[in-house]
This record gives C-alpha cells, sequence and structure tokens, in this order.
C-alpha cells in the first residue's frame, strides 16, 4: 500500500525496507497514549478555530470509538503499518473520511512520538514506584520482627562486628526510598509536553501548547521546540533509575543466595519462590534472586544503548531515536517483573536466627569491643587494639575464642581486664550498646523503621 506520506517519493518502498523501518510491533503498547493525545491535540485546534468545533467533535468521537474498539478487542492493530501513529490516523480516515487528515495539522509525528512516549513512561514510573513500595513494606516487616536477631555484619566477606539482621535489611529499606525518590524525581522531567513542537520549529497556526498540556496531566511544555522533538533524556534517567533500582535487588539477590546456602544457611526461601534440580535431589535452589541479578546486566545494557544511540546525533528528530522505546520498555518489564517476585520472596523468607547467632559467635567478632573495653578503663586505643590483637593471635594459636579465656588469663595481657568484661563483649551488649544514630542497636533499627514508615505515609 502506498505510504501516507506518497508525494516527494512514489511511497513504494521495499518489503524489507518496510519491516526494517517499522517500529509498530513495539510502540504498539502506547496505543492508548497516542489516542488520547491524539484526543487534546484535536480539542485544541477547535478551541482555537483552527478546525470547526463540529470537526473536532468527529475527530474526538472517532478517536474514542477507535480507543473503545481496541480496547475491546473488536479492533486489531494492523501490524503492516509504519507504527502506531500512523496505525491510528489510517483508521480514523477510514472510518470518517477526509476529515481524520486534519488531525495532522500543527503537529508532526516527531512532537507524537516525543509526547506518546513520555505519558506512557510516566504511568509505568509511577508502578513502578508503587511496586517498590510493596517491596520496602516487606523489608521492613521482616526488619521489624528481627530487630534484635543477631547476625555477623561483614566487610570483605569476613565477619567483622555483630549486627541485627533488622538493621542489614533496613540497609536496604534506605536504597529503595532512595530509588522511589529518583523515580518521582525522573517524572518531573518526563512530565514536560513536547506537543506543539510539530517538526522541529514550532508552526504557523495559533495553537495553545499549554491548553493541550494541561488537557494531558503534563505540569508544563518544552520551551524550545528543537529540544522538545530532540530530547530523550526522560529516556535516560528513567533508563538508569532502573538500573541503580536493578543494582539494589541485585545486591540483595547475591546475598539472598548465600545465605540460603548450605555454608550460611541464614534464611530458608519459600518453596514457592525455589527450584529442584533435574539430577540433584538435595538441591533447592534461589533461581527467582538469581534471575534478578542475572537481569540487572539487561538493564545496565539498556541505558549503555540509549546513551550510545544519542550520543552521535544531531539535532533535531533523526531515525535512530526509535531505538528509544524498546530499551525503555524492556527496563520497565524487566523491573516490573523483578519487583513482582521480589517482594513476596522476602515476605516468604524464613530467617533461621540460631544459625546467625552461631555463626557470629565463632569469628572474634567481639574484639573491638574488648578493645573498647580497655579504652574505657583509660587505655589509648591503639594500645588497645595491639593488646587484643594478641589476645585473638594467641586464641587462634590454641584453639580458643574470646568467650572461653578466663580472667586470669586475661590478666596477663592486661591488669585492666576484670570480670565485667565478660558481659562487655557479649554479642548482646555489642548489638545494644550500638545506639548511634543510624547504629544497630534494636533502639535505633526501631527509630529507622519509624523514619521510612513516616516517609512512606508522606508520599
Ligand atoms: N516511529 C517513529 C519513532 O518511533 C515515529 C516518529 C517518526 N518521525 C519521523 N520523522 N519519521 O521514532
Amino acid at each position: 500500500m502506498a505510504k501516507m506520506w506518497t508525494g516527494r517519493t512514489d511511497g513504494v518502498t521495499d518489503k524489507i525496507a518496510d519491516d526494517f523501518n517499522s517500529s509498530i510491533k513495539f510502540d504498539c503498547r502506547m496505543y492508548k497514549q497516542d489516542i488520547v493525545g491524539s484526543i487534546a491535540h484535536a480539542s485544541m485546534l477547535g478551541a482555537k478555530n483552527i478546525i470547526s468545533t463540529s470537526e473536532a467533535d468527529a475527530l474526538i468521537e472517532g478517536l474514542q470509538g477507535i480507543l473503545d474498539d481496541l480496547e475491546s478487542g473488536k479492533l486489531e492493530i494492523d501490524m503492516s503499518c509504519e507504527d502506531i501513529h500512523m496505525f491510528v490516523e489510517q483508521v480514523l480516515t477510514a472510518r470518517i473520511g477526509d476529515l481524520g487528515k486534519k488531525l495532522h495539522t500543527a503537529r508532526s509525528r516527531n512532537d507524537q512520538v516525543a509526547l506518546d512516549t513520555r505519558m506512557y513512561l510516566r504511568e509505568r514510573a509511577n508502578s513502578i514506584v508503587a511496586k517498590i513500595k510493596e517491596l520496602l513494606n516487606a523489608v521492613l516487616l521482616k526488619a521489624e520482627e528481627n530487630k534484635s536477631t543477631i547476625m555477623p555484619g561483614y566487610t570483605h566477606l569476613q565477619r567483622a562486628q555483630p549486627i541485627t539482621f533488622g538493621h542489614h535489611l533496613m540497609a536496604y529499606a534506605m536504597m529503595f526510598l532512595r530509588d522511589i525518590d529518583r523515580f518521582k524525581d525522573v517524572i518531573k522531567r518526563i512530565n514536560v509536553s513536547p506537543i506543539g513542537c510539530c517538526a522541529l520549529a514550532g508552526t504557523t497556526y495559533d495553537t495553545d501548547r499549554r491548553f493541550e498540556a494541561n488537557k494531558l496531566g503534563f505540569d508544563t511544555i518544552a520551551l524550545n521546540s528543537i529540544d522538545g522533538v530532540s530530547d530523550r533524556d526522560f529516556c535516560v534517567e528513567f533508563a538508569s533509575a532502573c538500573s541503580l533500582l536493578m543494582m539494589h535487588l541485585s545486591r540483595f539477590s547475591e546475598e539472598i543466595i548465600l545465605w540460603s546456602s548450605w555454608e550460611f544457611k541464614f534464611v530458608e526461601l519459600s518453596d514457592a519462590y525455589t527450584t529442584g534440580s533435574s539430577i540433584m535431589p538435595q538441591k533447592k535452589n534461589s533461581d527467582m534472586a538469581e534471575l534478578v541479578r542475572g537481569k540487572t546486566g539487561r538493564v545496565y545494557g539498556n541505558l549503555t544503548a540509549l546513551l550510545t544511540m544519542l550520543k552521535g546525533l544531531p539535532l533535531a528528530y533523526n531515525k535512530d531515536m526509535q531505538e528509544d522505546k524498546e530499551a525503555v520498555f524492556d527496563s520497565a518489564d524487566t523491573v516490573d517483573m523483578c519487583l513482582d517476585v521480589f517482594a513476596p520472596m522476602v515476605a516468604t523468607m524464613k530467617v533461621l536466627p540460631d544459625n546467625m547467632l552461631t555463626a557470629a559467635q565463632k569469628g572474634f567478632i567481639n574484639a573491638t569491643d574488648l578493645a573498647d573495653y580497655l579504652v574505657k578503663k583509660g587505655l589509648p586505643f591503639r594500645s588497645a587494639y595491639k593488646i587484643c590483637g594478641q589476645i585473638v593471635g594467641d586464641c587462634i594459636k590454641n584453639g580458643k575464642v574470646l568467650e572461653t579465656l578466663t580472667i586470669n588469663e586475661y590478666k596477663n595481657y592486661s591488669q585492666l581486664f576484670e570480670e565485667d568484661l565478660f558481659n562487655e563483649i557479649s554479642l548482646a551488649t555489642c548489638v545494644n550498646k550500638r545506639i548511634s544514630e543510624g547504629g544497630t542497636s534494636p533502639e535505633s533499627v526501631a527509630k529507622q523503621i519509624e523514619f521510612v514508615k513516616g516517609e512512606l505515609e508522606n508520599e
């Protein structure tokens, strides 16, 4: 079929070129945004007397009919069209006649596609925010239950200091809170209307861009028409917020995988979120967490693809930009799937406090507290550190731990040691005394939970 843009050329393109050029197989998902955007455009054309009110009404009715029929399944998208914009216009013209061709007055596909993509991503970003909140609620609940659950805290994946599992989980809560903030910030810059920028230079018609922007729920309009049709920063920012979120999910996944191993056994995932092995009967694999970790790569890839696609583009629109959509769609879909599985996986994860405690007891994890004990008795920290280092070294040689040395043995290292040291270095004391703001004590963790809850309520 001859193209809608037949004129300058005969519009007869090679089949291979058509397939290559076409974007309908992926931009078809923006049909709603496209039609709603066109309805706003038609009403603006009517309101400004660029077309008559009755013409505007007929366009709007026709467009609404297409939307209804698509939603009810009465109308199917014709995948042989170049893109969703052409499809809608084609159906409209077929249904209401030549009037349908007036819809494209004072606009271009360049501002139209930018508009559709912004409206689509605005919706996706808002739904991602809602999903992160669900995950946060699951994390908060687990943290609340485990405010006093002692586990080893690690640096370099070596046991470092005792912490509570609630404290550890709240670290992720803080990350997810920032993710919400980031998506909301991205939405601010998504929510700028490009419609009316037309091909690139604006238009000679007396349009009202703000009327359209208002109707479509935008905060403001792009103030430079060349920028309006060339800007894909919002896609990059969206892909970047997705990447950071995935990085957080991936680190969390990695820990869940480690904690689920026989070597750790800190948590056990529900059967509903694990798989078995086809050959090894003992296996319970953390496939969901592994997949989230794995899918992080493709989300980073989308970000890199977008940045690279844009870096050499002259202003204004270039067809290269059609590549923006698959990248952001894939990132949004991947993030959605990961969040959908992650929240219930965390909510149903069984915590094994005894194993966490046992692991915390074996690693001289309270050596810092032993040194602090001497410091409180007047010794400079460096000297205390040295003495405790010797004690740990000797214990390792003799197969002992700090808790099993006698007071007399301690006194061989320093006369400052007294009976009360055993209470001071008990794991519970180590944890309970870390009351500094943001620290690991149950009291401090409770404050962190309250803070995050408050932030969620203020949303
Ligand atoms: N399918 C195109 C895209 O996604 C729509 C814009 C086409 N504009 C143009 N001047 N060819 O970018």
